[in-house]
């Protein structure tokens, strides 16, 4: 018997992605219940991997726009579907095609080395793409005396320019959530919590990576939790993580570091909070909103993508 309108959706949702063959691949910043119920759960590049390989004849994809994006470059003949077409990503904005190519032919004779959180277009125009889980290993997988363009992301640009000491011209681009912590708040919380670490994404401003305990990608954040002895962490990223943290560490506290502006004390992306189970339900019934992109805009941007894949896969990442 059904008890509530959530129980609906749930069940419906099982019942449509058996009927379908449809697979739910869901960020770690999605919400607890979504995570729940995906089919696997993951960060970009893993969610890349997966939706590479897998049987299934519809990807849902709970997260956002450029990510099912890049599941449907790696996957044309599949049906990739977004609940919300909505779901964009302020990163990824900060990005456009008539500027990047400008900026591309203001640096001759650089490598594109292009963060994932790009829309379709921007891969098309890169020679590699790189997640925050493997930018590091990408780029020191290119010869030393290479030079680098490293877009779009400022923040994680600099932090693979500080560790690889490359020849790296970075594009001024950040995230709302990620750039937003307060480092005031993060120094509080640690003084109030004895023993936590600070651990911290990459996105993350220089000040905020300087106090960190860790910096990583979700699923090295998530991995570094598993294998720390601490008893608490304060998370520098967005809050949707700490779902699987707390799950996969039930006997550690997990505090969100807030943002300076804050009066729910935890950072969220709107963009990946507008995925609900309620659209996840309508989408797989109705088979939309559906993921299309230009077909010579995805075979030049599935280039970039599958050297990542190439190399990552070489590197066992
Ligand atoms: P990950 O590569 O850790 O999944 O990061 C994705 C993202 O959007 C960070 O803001
Ligand atoms: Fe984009 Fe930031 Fe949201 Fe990640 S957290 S999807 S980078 S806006």
């Amino acid at each position: 018997m059904m008890h509530s309108k959530t129980e609906f959706y749930i069940e419906g949702i099982k019942r449509l992605r058996a009927e379908k063959n449809a697979i739910i691949l869901a960020h770690y910043y999605q919400t607890g219940d979504i995570q729940d119920i995906a089919d696997f759960v993951g960060d970009s590049l893993s969610l890349s991997q997966k939706a590479a390989s897998n049987s299934a004849d519809i990807i849902l994809f709970a997260g956002v726009k450029f990510m099912a994006e890049t599941a449907k470059i790696l996957a044309p003949e599949k049906k990739v579907l977004l609940p919300d077409m909505n779901a964009g990503c302020s990163l990824a904005d900060s990005c456009k095609p008539e500027e990047f190519k400008k900026f591309i032919d203001d640096n001759p004779g650089r490598t594109v080395v292009t963060y994932v959180n790009t829309t379709a277009d921007i891969k098309a125009l890169s020679d590699i793409i790189c997640t925050s889980s493997n930018a590091v290993k990408i780029v020191e997988s290119l010869p030393p005396d290479e030079k680098i363009i490293f877009a779009p992301d400022r923040n994680l640009g600099n932090y693979v320019l500080n560790i690889t000491g490359r020849d790296i011209v970075i594009w001024n681009g950040t995230c709302h959530v990620h750039e937003e912590f307060s480092l005031e708040a993060i120094i509080r919380l640690k003084k109030e919590n004895h023993g936590a670490k600070i651990i911290v994404h990459p996105e993350c401003e220089l000040p905020v990576r300087m106090v960190a305990d860790y910096i990583g990608s979700t699923s090295s954040l998530l991995q570094y939790t598993k294998t720390d002895r601490a008893e608490s962490y304060i998370v520098a990223t967005e809050a949707g993580i700490i779902h699987q943290m707390q799950k996969e560490n039930p006997q550690k506290k997990f505090i969100p570091a807030p943002p300076r502006d804050s009066t729910c004390g935890c950072s969220e992306c709107s963009f990946m909070k507008l995925i609900t189970l309620e659209k996840i339900y309508n989408s797989l019934d109705k088979e939309t909103p559906e993921i299309f992109i230009d077909s010579e805009i995805l075979l030049k941007a599935q280039k970039p993508i599958r050297r990542m894949m190439d190399i990552s896969k070489k590197l066992g990442l």
